[in-house]
């Protein structure tokens, strides 16, 4: 066997020449060996770091193939310039598991208003409404995912987040309470903000992402992270906009697998959501998203919003959309379209069920045949 053990130590070679768990991989000056042995992984303490260690490599837990809907209301009170009036309305727990038994298995159920003072402590009463839902759509099946979304545009009453807003600590105070709150469970995905836009630094914005990633891992959350970046989520701008600076977001808990881009895309003429008719698949703007996570560390999006309304071309054409998200997996998580919930049958998008229990044209022909 003398042989054979000869052999091994000259695989093995190339593995001791590994640095091992704490061990320098990197930083200013640096010259030694820049890989980390299996289970961990070379992280810098930041951009101008001097100093990059092997840190333990998260969980390998990645998420499956996700597919469902928004289910609108908690954030009816909110505009787009994240002022506010009311506490929204509160999604029927019946769509759960009528969506769910029809192979949904990813609800996002945005909020506003969980703080009724800036920075300050949660509504207990609004919230333990509002989980109530949360804990419904948990429910609906084994495997559910649920995306708890900030709703508020990156903005509180027309100022933007440490651009003239709220501070990075009043933002990333709202999600400290919440990692306690839902920290234990990761089928539940924390989206950090919905759709910032008009944003003076899209760096400054990506700063404060960071600044919540922080937070919430201090928190003790593991829970997967959704990074949204600018122009509204956009997934078309994400690739030279927003992108190349959220991909160098670090997760405390090491590597990157846990944060996972949010983006979203509409297929009416100009890509507001508001329209009955379809004129794009976006699938050439999808493919250019796929080919920038993959060139960039091979990382993950989530189309959480996309939809149109119940005609022929927005049929069509979102089935195509979501048929493509489907074969992106993984790169592409899944998708959640826009949308149901408190929304009643006649809202533009609408996929609410009918009294009679029926589904909407649109969930039939392009959302049910792309579900998990
Ligand atoms: C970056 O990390 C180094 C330690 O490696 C530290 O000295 C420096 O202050 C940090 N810079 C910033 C901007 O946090
Ligand atoms: C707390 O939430 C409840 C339920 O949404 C609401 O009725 C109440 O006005 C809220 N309190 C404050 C201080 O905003
Ligand atoms: C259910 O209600 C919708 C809307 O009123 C109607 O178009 C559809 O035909 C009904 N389906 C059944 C099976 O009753």
């Amino acid at each position: 066997m003398k042989y054979a053990a000869a052999t091994l130590l000259a695989a093995a070679s190339v593995a001791y020449a590994q640095q091992g768990e704490w061990q320098q991989c990197g930083g200013i000056g640096w010259t030694g060996e820049t890989t980390c042995v299996a289970g961990t992984v070379c992280t810098a303490y930041n951009d101008s770091s001097d100093f990059s260690q092997c840190t333990p490599a998260p969980p390998s837990s990645s998420l499956p193939r996700l597919g469902g809907v928004n289910t609108a209301g908690f954030d009816f009170s909110v505009a787009t310039d994240g002022s506010f009036t009311g506490t929204g309305v509160p999604p029927p727990p019946a769509q759960f598991t009528h969506f769910a038994n029809e192979g949904a298995n990813l609800f996002r159920i945005p909020w506003q208003l969980m703080t009724p003072t800036v920075g300050g402590p949660i509504n207990e009463t609004f919230f333990s409404i509002y989980d109530k839902t949360v804990q419904a759509a948990l429910n609906s099946g084994p495997e559910t995912f649920v995306i708890v979304d900030l709703h508020n545009y990156a903005r509180w009453n027309g100022d933007i987040i440490a651009q003239g807003g709220p501070t990075n600590e009043q933002f990333a105070s709202i999600w400290t309470q919440l990692a306690y709150k839902y920290g234990s469970n990761e089928r539940i995905i924390f989206g950090i903000m919905n759709e910032p836009h008009d944003i003076p630094s899209v760096a400054t914005w990506v700063d404060s992402v960071q600044f919540v990633v922080n937070a919430v891992r201090q928190a003790g959350s593991r829970n997967f992270l959704l990074l949204p970046g600018s122009s509204w989520s956009s997934a078309q701008a994400f690739p030279t906009e927003a992108g190349p600076l959220l991909v160098k977001v670090t997760d405390p808990l090491g590597g990157t697998n846990k944060l996972i881009f949010d983006v979203h895309k509409y297929l009416d003429s100009d890509n507001s959501g508001t329209h009955p008719d379809c004129t794009t698949d976006n699938v050439d703007v999808l493919q250019t998203l796929v080919s920038f996570l993959q060139a960039n560390g091979n990382r993950q999006a989530i189309l959480s919003e996309t939809g149109g309304g119940n005609t022929a071309s927005c049929e069509t054409l979102l089935n195509n959309e979501l048929s493509f998200v489907k074969s992106a997996f993984p790169t592409l998580a899944g998708f959640s379209v826009w949308a149901a919930g408190a929304f009643d049958t006649t809202y533009v998008l609408t996929v609410t069920p009918f009294a009679n229990g029926t589904d909407q044209p649109l969930w039939i022909d392009a959302v049910k045949p792309n579900l998990p």
